[in-house]
């Protein structure tokens, strides 16, 4: 039997599509809220954001940073929700009737295969996104970061990491790897998937490829180490 590509966008988009309807409260739980408090960090260290911005959520899910996001930027006019799955697509459309703001678009589309015009975002965010791509991915996208941002325009990610250098580190893959799946399986009665994350953390480990990549293409990053390393993120701007 041939061994599937796990970072394949259409295998990515499966596993997405598969585990759309239970992912906000599956994510919540098995990470105590701490998804929720990475995300506000990520959107809080979108500095220097001009007034009447329009960006970007790359692999915005079900739009889970968007209440926050807009919360802290009210005057933001616009927010594009790129993703690849359809399921969680129609997830983030929920999330923004239930917002009720006309700020909204989405694009349904693989980001390395997007549309977006040259220079034309103020901001581009995302959470918990990148954890599947591998490092060509990665570098790829950093050049897409480049491209879409304005002269001025800033950025901000943020994944969960594999803390290598954490004395709790071995327990937190432990988690992820063993852990998360008997959860979902006791929360979802079947594996749905998400027992695939600690193989891609695994393999993923922390933002600082994705960092150098960024800083490789002439962007301004800072690298952020979260809660002992147990996420990370890298933030910036297109000078
Ligand atoms: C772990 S979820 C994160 C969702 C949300 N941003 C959050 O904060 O929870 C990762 C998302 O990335 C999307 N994704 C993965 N690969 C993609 C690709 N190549 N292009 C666009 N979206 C992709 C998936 O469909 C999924 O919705």
């Amino acid at each position: 039997m041939t061994k599937k590509n796990i970072h394949d966008s259409e295998y990515v988009r499966d596993l997405f599509d598969r585990v759309a309807n239970t992912y906000g409260y599956t994510n919540y739980l098995a990470s105590f809220g701490f998804t929720e408090r990475w995300r506000k960090q990520c959107i809080s260290k979108l500095r220097g954001l001009s007034q009447y911005a329009s960006g970007y959520d790359l692999m915005c899910g079900r739009g889970e940073t968007w209440a926050s996001l807009l919360s802290l930027h009210p005057t933001i006019v616009s927010l594009t929700g790129l993703d690849i799955s359809p399921e969680m697509i129609k997830g983030s459309k929920a999330q923004a009737d239930k917002i009720n703001s006309q700020k909204f678009k989405f694009m349904e589309v693989d980001v390395f295969r997007n549309n977006i015009p040259s220079a034309t975002a103020d901001f581009v965010i995302s959470s918990f996104g990148i954890k599947t791509f591998t490092v060509e991915q990665q570098e790829a996208l950093a050049a897409e970061v480049y491209r879409i941002l304005k002269p001025g325009g800033v950025f901000s990610f943020v994944e969960v990491s594999h803390p290598k250098d954490w004395v709790f580190s071995w327990l937190y893959m432990f988690y992820l790897k063993k852990v998360m799946p008997v959860i979902e399986k006791l929360f979802l009665g079947y594996s749905y998937g998400y027992g695939a994350i600690g193989t891609y953390v695994a393999e993923f480990v922390d933002c600082k490829h994705f960092y150098t990549y960024l800083q490789a293409q002439g962007l301004q990053a800072e690298y952020h180490k979260l809660f002992f390393g147990c996420a990370s993120g890298v933030s910036g701007t297109k000078a």
